[in-house]
């Protein structure tokens, strides 16, 4: 992949992977991107993980043309990016480090070095010429660690984003962006969103052609879509107009009641209903979905005179990442002592500007007339603002 006549991807593509940092699914696998700019000097930004650092070396120096790197940029110091260092500096003696001061701390933590003799310490604003290019670095503390920074190339007007930007997936396979790209974002830098839109006012005074992340394509087309959905998911705003409806179910009661709430929203008008059994589904896209859509509704059972597990763990990521401005409704089923709503509540309160709905449901084991009878109030009110 070329990105301009001087800059050129070196990334890789990991198909064997099974858990991205050790919990999210990737069935398309992950790319790690990393570039190299060809000037009169050569910097290299970023490297890879660690199984692919002698695949990544070797794009590296089939675009080198037996010329040698000047400086290795390190905006990330997460080992899906970090983790070839120590490799690159073995094979380029003369090549510097460019990196902040944390980001050597964390060297040091890694790899029991911090290149102390071979290092070009750099804070927020400072600039390195290569020749023709010019490169602005630009701090942006926890998007997604606290050492990361992001670098501008005013030439080309090239944004080098970091993690910012990044999707899921890897570069060989063909899938909507957005999708994996709000799964990544939400469950990865998702709590940080005040930090994100730092760096997006930042940007925002900068003349940006290109963006290159470190996963996920090069964006160098339509900018104005994927800055504009970053600024939504990074203030919490509704991407969607619509309800997510998150439940489990032990015997089919709760399930059952989900479903009819799901065909009664549909019929009253609601513009895009979602359901999911957070048991069977994967957790990180439920999560993606609470925070796409306007609406949520919680419907599970009271389990050992708590919240059935699979949704007390889907409350917990909610909670740790930062889940704000929504409307919020519950469903329980208990039959006996049923704590799960006022249990359910009782956590979410501790979150922002959430507001809760008027009526719930309340199952006793299973359906019945009156709980019927809630769900069709719950329906009406979740869908009143779709009439007027
Ligand atoms: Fe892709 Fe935060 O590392």
């Amino acid at each position: 992949m070329e990105i301009s006549n001087s800059v050129k991807y070196i990334g890789v593509n990991d198909h064997a992977i099974d858990l991205f940092e050790g919990q999210y699914i990737v069935e398309n696998g992950m790319a790690y991107n990393s570039y190299v700019i060809l000037d009169d000097k050569i910097a290299v930004l970023d490297t890879v993980d660690a199984d692919f650092t002698q695949e990544w070396l070797h794009n590296l120096q089939k675009q080198l043309d037996s010329r040698k790197p000047d400086y290795l940029i390190v905006q990330h110091m997460e080992p899906d990016h970090s983790a070839g260092i120590v490799g690159f500096m073995e094979m380029y003696k003369d090549a510097v480090i460019v990196a902040s001061a944390s980001a050597f701390n964390m060297m040091k933590q890694f790899f029991g070095k911090d290149f102390a003799d071979r290092r070009m310490l750099i804070k927020d604003s400072d600039t390195l010429s290569l020749g023709e290019h010019l490169l602005t670095f630009v701090s942006a503390p926890m998007v997604h660690w606290p050492e990361v920074m992001v670098t501008y190339e005013s030439t080309e007007n090239i944004l080098f984003s970091a993690d910012a930007f990044g999707k899921f997936g890897a570069l060989d396979v063909e899938e909507d962006w957005a999708c994996e790209a709000r799964r990544y974002y939400i469950g990865i830098v998702g709590k940080y969103g005040m930090q994100v839109q730092n760096l997006l006012k930042k940007a925002s005074a900068l003349t940006i052609k290109t963006i290159c992340p470190l996963h996920g394509p090069v964006l160098n087309k339509d900018l104005d879509y994927y800055i504009n959905l970053y600024q939504i998911w990074s203030s919490y705003r509704v991407e969607t107009e619509g309800v997510f409806i998150a439940y489990t179910s032990v015997y089919g009661h709760t399930k059952e009641a989900a479903e009819l709430l799901a065909k009664r929203l549909n019929e009253l008008g609601c513009p895009k209903v979602a359901i999911a059994d957070l048991a069977r589904e994967d957790m990180a896209e439920c999560v993606e979905d609470a925070f796409r859509y306007g609406k949520l509704v919680l419907a599970t059972t009271t389990y050992n005179a708590d919240i059935f597990p699979f949704m007390k763990e889907f409350l917990h990521h909610l909670m740790e990442h930062n889940y704000q401005n929504r409307t919020v409704a519950f469903i329980e089923n208990g039959s006996w002592a049923p704590v799960a709503a006022k249990n359910m509540k009782a956590l979410l309160e501790t979150c922002k500007n959430l507001t809760f709905t008027q009526n719930e449901v309340h199952i006793k084991s299973a359906l019945n007339e009156e709980s019927m009878a809630q769900l069709e109030e719950l329906a009406c009110e979740l869908c009143v603002e779709y009439h007027s």
